[in-house]
């Protein structure tokens, strides 16, 4: 089992502390082959906003450095540990600045099956929003997720301490990411799920002039045929909240076409 861990920390402080007692634990377990990405390390320059990845293809991006080859290890791994401490009540300007080179990945969603596992570190303020921005993205990206780990801890090599108390089971939430992706369950759906799946085929179906990247990405990948109930088929199926999703997707992809023929688009 691959686990890709993508540190956001800039130096090695609380966050790569909590990511290495998720190593050693994960490392206890068979068959586990353990990889950090350190972005601090790493050339990752910042997006240029040309939109060129989403129109015409992350491949064709005119920055050239590390981001397709850490992208490649993420294509490659059954789950990803997005670690981040809490700057300026976000996550940090490595993992924004990397998040922002591979955000293709909200058209062209393609981790289904993977597990995400979200870590936050802070002294005090920004959890709960931090941990709720990365939970939405890793969702949208297609992940799955089994829980999430949230930190206070004051900042190293200061005398400032933090007053609460961490509750949060590191060694729960790590064994319940480790057994879902051995056993490899099938995802149960929420209603969330399908309306992601449902809202986004009816707007890419109507889009393939506007957006032909992300027509031909979803259609190669038959997500448009009216029999497919979710992007991949390793699901329980849910087909009250299917139909009910459905039925809202048909009703957005009309209202897109009537806002499509007013524009002459
Ligand atoms: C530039 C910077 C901004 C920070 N912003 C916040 C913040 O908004 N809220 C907060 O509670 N802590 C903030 N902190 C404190 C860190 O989140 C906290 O000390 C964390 O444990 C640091 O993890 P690290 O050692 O991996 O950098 C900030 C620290 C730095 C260096």
């Amino acid at each position: 089992m691959k686990i890709l861990a993508i540190m956001g920390s800039p130096h090695k402080g609380n966050t790569y502390e909590v990511l290495e007692r998720i190593e050693k634990q994960l490392k206890g377990y068979s068959n586990v082959d353990f990889e950090y990405i350190h972005l601090k390390d790493l050339d990752i320059k910042p997006c240029k906003g040309c939109f060129v990845c989403f129109l015409r293809g992350e491949e064709k991006c005119p920055l050239k450095d590390d981001v397709r080859s850490i992208a490649s290890k993420m294509d490659e791994a059954d789950g990803v540990i997005f670690a981040t401490p809490v700057y300026s009540m976000h996550v940090s300007y490595l993992l924004k600045n990397f998040i922002d080179r591979i955000s293709y990945n909200f058209h062209r969603p393609r981790y289904f099956g993977k597990y995400a596992l979200n870590v936050v570190v802070t002294a005090n303020m920004g959890m709960k929003d931090t941990l709720k921005y990365l939970s939405g993205l890793t969702l949208c990206w297609g992940f799955e997720q089994t829980g999430k780990l949230g930190y206070w801890m004051a900042p190293k090599n200061t005398t400032l301490r933090v007053f609460k108390k961490n509750k949060v089971n590191t060694e729960k939430e790590v064994e319940k990411f480790y057994r879902a992706i051995k056993e490899n369950r099938k995802r149960k759906l929420t209603f969330i799920d399908y309306i992601m799946f449902h809202s986004t085929r009816a707007i890419f179906s109507k889009s393939g002039e506007l957006s032909p990247t992300d027509y031909k990405y979803y259609n190669d990948k038959g997500w448009f045929d009216k029999k497919k109930k979710y992007f991949f088929d390793h699901i329980q199926h849910n087909p009250i909240k299917s139909g009910i999703a459905r039925l809202m997707g048909i009703m957005m992809g009309r209202q897109l076409e009537k806002s499509l023929r007013k524009s002459g688009k």
